[in-house]
C-alpha cells in the first residue's frame, strides 16, 4: 500500500475535494518533526469563507486516527500527518523483501524501446576523458531504463570514417611499423596522427595525399580497405578491454562507416521533398525559420559529412529497432549539431523526430595538474582508470593491510570512484577532476558508498541469529525510521532520473541513503550492546534490506560492490 494515496483517499472523504487535487496539494513537510505529509488548507479557505488556520483545525478534529495514521495535526493552514511507524516500517520492508532486485522498479517502459547511444570514440584519435563522460552517463542511463522495464540497445557510434583515415593511412605508409602499431594500437596510431600534422607544416604535400587515400577508401580499393580494417579491428580490441572492465557490452558498434552505403537515399529524399538547396556549391537544408545555420549534407566536393551519417544513422535505427527514444549522450558542444540534424529529420516528414534526445554533459577539468599522461595534453581514458585504481590500492595498503583480495577490490573501488565523480553533479555542470576527493573514503565518493554496502554486508556476515521472520513493527526509533523512508524512495530516484536523463539523482539517492544508513548504525545498536531479541532481527532485517538497496542503485550507476572493504 501506499500511504500518500491512503491519505489522499481519506482526505478526499473528508472534504469532498477531488483526489487529484489533493495529490497535487499535499508535500512533505521540510522538517521531518512536522509529520510526515501536509495538506496545505490555503484553497479551501475561499470556498468555505474560514481562516485556513481554522479549516485545519476542524479538519484535525473529524479526522479519525487509525492503524496507519497515528494522529493528524493543526499547524498554521496545514493539516500535518504523522503516519504509524509500525505500520510504515512493515509496509516498506515487506515490499522489499517481495521486490528483491526489482525494488524501485516499475512497467513505465514496458513494451517500449529506448536506444541509449554512447561512448563513441574516434578510432586513431584520442579516447579521452569526454568519451569516459559519456561513457558513465549512457551506461547508467541504460541501466536506469532496463529498471524502468524498457528494452534498451547500447549502441556505440564509432567514429571510424572520415579524412582522419587518409592521413592515419599516409602516415602509416611513411613511417609506420606493423609490429609497433599491434603492440600498443591506439597510442600508437595516435602518434601517427600527430606525426602526420607536424610534418604536414612543413609538407603541405602530404594533406593532398591523405585526401587522395580518403577518396580511395572511399571508393573501396582493397589495400586501402584493408589497412582501414586492419585499424579498425585492433583498436576494437583495445576499446573492448575499456569496456570489460567498466562491464559494459555493447549491443552495436555500427559507427560512422557503417551508414557509407546508406546516405544515399538520404540525400535522394531530401532533394525529392525539395529541402536541398546550393550555398557555396555545398548543398544544404536551410534552417533560417528556426534560427539555426544551414546543415551540411554535401560539402562542395560532393563529400558527405557528420551530420549526413547522423541523419542516415537515425532514420536507420527507427527502421531498425522501432524506437519510442533515441538517446544520444553526446557533449553539450555538439548541441548545435543535434538540434540541426534532428530540425532535418522533422522537415523530412518524420514524425519521430521528437523521439530524438540530445543528453549532452560539461567538461572535465583538472584541478591538479598530476594526472600522468603519456600523451601531452591528452588524457587517455585507461590512464585515468590504471592511476585511480593503482592510488586506491596505495590507499588499501597503507590503511587495510589485511584485507583479502587487495587488486580486485582496487579495481572495483579504483573505477567506481571515477564513474561516480562523472554521476554526481547535473550533467551539463563542468568537472573538476581531483584524486583527493573522488578517493576520499569519508566524503561524497564511490569508497564512501561502497565502504557502507561493505559495513552493511559485514554484519549480515556476522549475524548470529535468524532474522528471516523478523518483527519491522520494532522499528520506530528516529534513525530507524528516517532510513526505512529514504528505502521507500527509490523509485522515485529512478523514475526522476529517468525523466531528466540525469544518473545523478540515482547517485545523491544512494549517497543519502548510506549516509542514513550510518547514522542508524551509529545510534542503534545491532548484534553487540543493550538489544533484544526481537529488536536485533528487524535491525539485522533493516541491514540486509539496506544493502539491497545500495546494491540496485550502484548498479543503476555501473559501480560495483565489494563484499569486504
Ligand atoms: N565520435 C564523436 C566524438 O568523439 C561522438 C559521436 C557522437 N554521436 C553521434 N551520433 N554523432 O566527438
Amino acid at each position: 500500500m501506499d500511504f500518500k494515496e491512503y491519505v489522499t483517499d481519506k482526505l478526499a472523504k473528508l472534504t469532498g475535494l477531488e483526489r487529484a487535487e489533493i495529490e497535487k496539494a499535499v508535500e512533505v513537510p521540510p522538517d521531518p518533526k512536522l509529520g510526515d505529509l501536509a495538506f496545505p488548507c490555503f484553497p479551501l479557505a475561499k470556498v468555505m469563507r474560514k481562516a485556513p488556520p481554522l479549516i485545519a483545525g476542524e479538519l484535525a478534529e473529524k479526522f479519525t486516527v487509525d492503524k496507519y495514521i497515528d494522529r493528524a495535526e493543526a499547524v498554521g493552514g496545514y493539516l500535518n500527518f504523522f503516519y504509524s511507524r509500525p505500520a510504515y516500517a512493515k509496509n516498506t520492508l515487506k515490499a522489499i523483501e517481495d521486490k528483491k532486485e526489482k525494488w524501485g522498479s516499475s512497467d513505465v517502459g514496458a513494451g517500449k524501446t529506448a536506444l541509449v547511444e554512447f561512448s563513441s570514440p574516434n578510432i586513431a584519435k584520442p579516447f579521452h576523458i569526454g568519451h569516459l563522460f559519456s561513457t558513465a552517463v549512457g551506461n547508467s542511463l541504460e541501466r536506469i531504463y532496463r529498471h524502468l522495464g524498457y528494452k534498451t540497445v547500447k549502441i556505440n557510434h564509432l567514429g571510424d570514417w572520415g579524412t582522419q583515415f587518409g592521413k592515419i593511412i599516409c602516415a602509416y605508409k611513411r613511417w609506420g611499423n606493423r609490429s609497433v602499431v599491434e603492440r600498443d594500437p591506439i597510442n600508437e596510431l595516435f602518434k601517427l596522427y600527430v606525426k602526420f600534422h607536424d610534418e604536414a607544416e612543413n609538407n603541405p604535400e602530404l594533406e593532398d595525399e591523405a585526401r587522395e587515400y580518403f577518396r580511395l577508401l572511399e571508393e573501396g580499393d582493397d589495400g586501402t580497405v584493408e589497412l582501414w580494417q586492419y585499424f579498425r579491428a585492433i583498436s576494437l580490441v583495445e576499446y573492448k578491454r575499456v569496456y570489460d572492465r567498466l562491464n559494459i557490452k555493447f549491443d552495436s558498434y555500427a559507427g560512422e562507416s557503417f551508414y557509407s552505403d546508406k546516405m544515399q537515399e538520404i540525400v535522394d529524399m531530401l532533394s525529392d521533398k525539395g529541402l536541398l538547396t546550393e550555398s557555396e556549391g555545398a548543398q544544404v537544408v536551410d534552417l533560417s525559420d528556426e534560427d539555426m545555420p544551414p546543415c551540411i549534407i554535401l560539402k562542395s566536393d560532393g563529400a558527405t559529412i557528420y551530420a549526413t551519417r547522423d541523419i542516415a544513422a537515425a532514420v536507420y535505427r527507427k527502421r531498425t529497432y522501432d524506437f519510442d527514444k533515441n538517446i544520444y549522450v553526446v557533449g553539450t558542444p555538439q548541441a548545435l549539431h543535434f538540434k540541426q540534424i534532428f530540425s532535418v529529420i522533422d522537415k523530412m516528414g518524420c514524425d519521430w523526430a521528437k523521439d530524438c534526445v540530445h543528453v549532452g554533459f560539461g567538461l572535465v577539468k583538472f584541478s591538479d595538474k598530476k594526472l600522468s599522461t603519456r600523451h601531452g595534453d591528452v588524457v587517455f581514458l585507461e590512464d585515468v582508470l590504471n592511476e585511480s585504481v593503482q592510488k586506491t590500492l596505495e590507499i588499501i595498503h597503507a590503511n587495510s593491510p589485511d584485507m583479502e583480495n587487495k587488486e580486485e577490490a582496487a579495481e572495483k573501488i579504483g573505477i567506481g570512484a571515477v564513474l561516480y565523480t562523472f554521476l554526481k553533479s547535473g550533467r551539463e555542470k563542468d568537472i573538476v577532476f581531483s584524486w583527493d576527493s573522488m578517493l576520499d573514503f569519508d566524503g561524497e565518493s564511490a569508497p564512501y558508498v561502497q565502504y557502507g554496502y561493505a559495513r552493511g554486508r559485514s554484519i549480515l556476515r556476522r549475524a548470529d541469529i535468524d532474522f528471516s521472520k523478523a518483527d519491522y513493527g520494532a522499528l520506530t526509533s528516529d534513525e530507524e525510521y528516517a532510513l526505512i523512508k529514504q528505502l521507500e524512495l527509490f523509485g522515485d530516484a529512478v523514475k526522476g532520473a529517468a525523466e531528466k536523463n540525469e544518473p545523478f539523482y540515482v547517485n545523491r539517492y544512494v549517497t543519502n541513503l548510506v549516509q542514513m544508513f550510518n547514522k542508524f548504525y551509529n545510534s542503534c545498536p545491532i548484534l553487540k550492546g543493550d538489544v533484544d531479541k526481537r529488536t536485533k532481527k528487524a535491525r539485522l532485517a533493516l541491514v540486509s534490506a539496506t544493502t539491497t538497496v545500495v546494491k540496485i542503485a550502484l548498479d543503476l550507476l555501473g559501480i560495483q560492490t565489494v563484499e569486504k572493504m
